[in-house]
């Protein structure tokens, strides 16, 4: 599965403990759309590239991240096919995954530590959309765009 990654200034270093959590998945490929540094940038310009990797069908799923992975999941959520989820727990991120078909995960640099941050993005690679009632509601949710 490929997974692309972005990031703005505001979660750049969480952006590589996330990649390394990734890398614990052996059929996990990973695409690094940036940014690489610290120098500012615009959050919608990376929700954009993400975005755009996997309305493609380049990748399955995104993490985005900036400073508090709000500006970013809104931004996110603007794309069509795009399904954002900012979570700050591995429950709702679990839930974001089985319920609501989640294909990017939003994450708070400035507001998560690694380890959380760590759990949060397991429950978003080890969990799939269990369909049923939820494809019903899900497909609503894709009507509104
Ligand atoms: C950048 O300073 C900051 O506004 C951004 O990372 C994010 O927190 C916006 O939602």
């Amino acid at each position: 599965m490929k997974i692309v990654v972005g990031s703005d200034h505001g979660a750049v270093d969480l952006k590589e403990e996330v990649k390394l959590v990734l890398k614990e998945y052996p059929h996990i490929e990973i695409i690094d759309v940036g940014t690489f540094g610290h120098d500012p940038v615009d959050y919608p310009d990376i929700a954009k590239l993400v975005a755009e990797k996997i309305t493609s069908g380049e990748c399955e799923r995104g993490v985005v991240l900036c400073g508090t992975g709000i500006g970013i999941s809104i931004a996110a959520n603007k794309i069509k096919g795009i399904r954002a989820a900012l979570c700050s727990d591995s429950y709702s991120a679990k839930m974001a995954r089985r319920h609501n078909d989640a294909n990017v995960l939003a994450l708070g640099g400035r507001v998560l530590g690694i380890g959380p941050a760590g759990d949060i993005v397991r429950a978003f690679v080890e969990n799939n959309f269990e369909g049923g009632r939820h494809e019903r509601r899900v497909k609503k949710i894709m009507e509104l765009e």
